[in-house]
């Protein structure tokens, strides 16, 4: 729901960038929390296989530190507000406290369609 929401920003992206220099962009890059922006750009050119899509995740302290937000990275498969993807748990499947200086990216989990990709 939230991609699809978000996805009026791939679509101005495509609309501005045909606009602004006559095709698609190489590059789509994003900076992951939930994934929710980065869904919501990606969502138009996901059958655009000349575009390239990239995220970042936050790696806070490093990622074997114990202490980043790289859900996608080091993330296990789970079952997080009734959707799976990947999240940061420990062995019993309770949640790890993700950490990032970049607060909007401190989430234990990460978007379904990102995790499925
Ligand atoms: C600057 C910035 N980048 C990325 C994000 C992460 O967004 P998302 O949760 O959509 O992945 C946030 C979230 O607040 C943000 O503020």
């Amino acid at each position: 729901m939230v991609r699809e929401f978000q996805s009026v920003i791939g679509k101005e992206t495509r609309r501005q960038a045909m606009e602004k220099w006559g095709g698609k962009p190489d590059v789509l890059l994003a900076c992951v929390g939930s994934g929710s922006n980065a869904l919501g750009i990606f969502h138009e050119f996901i059958g655009d296989e000349d575009v390239r899509l990239i995220v970042v995740e936050a790696a806070g302290f490093g990622l074997d530190s114990g202490k980043h937000a790289a859900t996608l990275a080091r993330g296990e498969v789970g079952v997080y507000h009734g959707a799976m993807s990947y999240l940061l748990q420990d062995d019993e499947g309770q949640i790890i406290g993700p950490h990032s200086i970049g607060v909007g990216l401190e989430y234990p989990g990460v978007s379904p369609e990102l995790s499925f990709s």
